[in-house]
């Protein structure tokens, strides 16, 4: 049975309750994050906390917990849910008010803090010899322009993916005025004649904590990274294309639209990639 914490107690995730009043469900009015543990251990912890403070001061909620509080609550929920290669899913919401209105109550209100863990499937980058990678389509990015702040309003994003899924693609890639920004949960890598490019941060994608690691992986170990603008029409012509997020890491695209991209497998920059991911996460981990 998975253990959930709810404003300040752990309880089976079944018995979770909160009100129909409360913001987050009312207007979507809450940020979210999602933080892998291997071996029990919490990866990228600190970077992941920067952002949800990021994240909370974008939208005026006054961080509830102290660093040392959340690692502490988090270590709990891994401890109590049997640790191994987990992550933890947060949401903090503005509160439940006593009626409903969209300008934010006065005086502020109690934050709602919800976590809870879920399994890590095997990413393909702890196998990079047998991946087969995955298809991905393009679609118009219909997001709002502050798609920076890790907001849990992701219909947008539901729907996009929901059309990937529907045409047989793992992920949708965004195109948004002819550039392409992130996928519909992820960000992504283009490799052209040996240089790996991504988009620079911007207020039009979210600053992936997978996106700066493999940036800082890339220069740390030699690799031509460039962060530039990528055109939809430069996407097409890529020898290889990467995904990556916290849960998956860096997953090939082996197809778009049908056609395939590079040889139509995981290319080699992306196998020497996911080598200086998973030492990197040995290292980091201990495992
Ligand atoms: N999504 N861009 C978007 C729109 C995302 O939703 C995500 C992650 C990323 C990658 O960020 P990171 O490397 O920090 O996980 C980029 C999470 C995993 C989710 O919604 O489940």
């Amino acid at each position: 049975m998975t253990t959930a914490y709810l404003n300040g107690r752990f309880l089976p995730l079944e018995e979770a309750r909160i009100s129909p009043l409360d913001r987050g469900f009312l207007f979507a009015d809450g940020v979210y994050e999602v933080i892998p543990a291997y071996a029990g251990k919490l990866f990228r912890l600190d970077e992941h906390l920067q952002r949800l403070e990021n994240s909370l001061s974008a939208i005026e909620i006054t961080n509830p917990l102290s660093r040392s509080a959340w690692t502490a609550l988090f270590n709990q929920l891994i401890l109590t849910n049997g640790g191994g290669n987990i992550y933890i899913y947060l949401q903090v919401t503005r509160g439940a008010a006593a009626k409903r209105d969209h300008a934010f109550p006065e005086p502020a209100l109690t934050p709602t803090v919800f976590a809870m863990t879920g399994q890590i499937a095997t990413p393909a980058a702890d196998m990079p010899d047998t991946a087969t990678g995955v298809a991905a389509i393009t679609l118009d990015d219909i997001r709002w322009s502050r798609c920076d702040i890790k907001s849990v309003a992701l219909l947008a994003n539901v729907l996009l993916r929901q059309q990937a899924t529907k045409e047989g693609a793992a992920e949708a890639i965004l195109i948004r005025n002819g550039f392409a920004t992130e996928g519909s949960a992820s960000n992504f890598f283009m490799v052209k004649n040996g240089v790996i490019m991504t988009p620079p941060k911007s207020h039009l994608i979210l600053p992936g904590i997978t996106r700066d690691l493999v940036v800082e992986l890339a220069h740390q170990h030699g690799m031509a990274m460039i962060e530039q603008e990528v055109t939809e029409s430069a996407l097409r012509g890529a020898d290889e294309i990467w995904l990556s997020s916290s849960t998956k890491e860096v997953v090939p695209v082996v197809r778009l639209n049908g056609c395939s991209i590079g040889a139509g497998k995981p290319g080699p920059l992306w196998r020497q990639m996911a080598r200086h991911y998973v030492d990197y996460k040995r290292q980091l981990c201990g495992l």
